[in-house]
């Protein structure tokens, strides 16, 4: 159960380290200030995620080391696709928090087991530290959601008119 769990930490630090790398493209995309605000922070708040990683090495006394997460690099290549494609801004906008939101699930789920998992092999500063990452992933996903809802509201006014 141990080295499965290192295993999957390993996997979740490549995985951030490879959202830090997509995510400037993204804000670069998007057109809405609001949308790049929040993958602005969004990237801020990543990189001390991968940093929260690095200190739950040292606590495990481990190596701080990942190992390529082809889970992430799917749902991020997807997110590449769209970003190439010929959409006009708003829809660009709407694939972009797709994109993002697909992201942070992942990262949802892979936080939720690894938390639950860290109580169980009994190392409780661990988990209190992937609580907080956890917390953070809700908190950006429900940001994504609010800022969609707003766009298709904007939207509905616009084609209402
Ligand atoms: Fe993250």
């Amino acid at each position: 159960m141990q080295d499965l769990f290192v295993e999957q930490l390993r996997d979740v630090y490549n995985a951030e380290n490879q959202i830090i790398k997509a995510l400037p493209k993204m804000v670069k995309s998007a057109s809405s200030e609001e949308l790049r605000d929040a993958l602005e922070e969004h990237l801020e708040q990543t990189k001390g995620q991968s940093e929260r990683l690095e200190e739950i090495f040292e606590e495990l006394q481990l190596k701080a080391r990942g190992t390529k997460c082809v889970g992430m690099e799917g749902v991020i290549d997807e997110g590449k696709e769209l970003l190439s494609e010929d959409f006009q801004d708003s829809v660009m906008d709407a694939a972009i928090i797709a994109a993002a939101q697909k992201v942070e699930h992942y990262e949802i789920a892979t936080y939720g087991t690894l938390r639950t998992w860290a109580r169980r092999l009994g190392h409780e500063r661990v988990a209190e530290l992937l609580q907080e990452t956890l917390d953070e992933e809700a908190q950006a996903d429900e940001k994504l959601t609010q800022i969609a809802e707003s766009m298709v509201n904007e939207e509905a006014v616009q084609t209402s008119r």
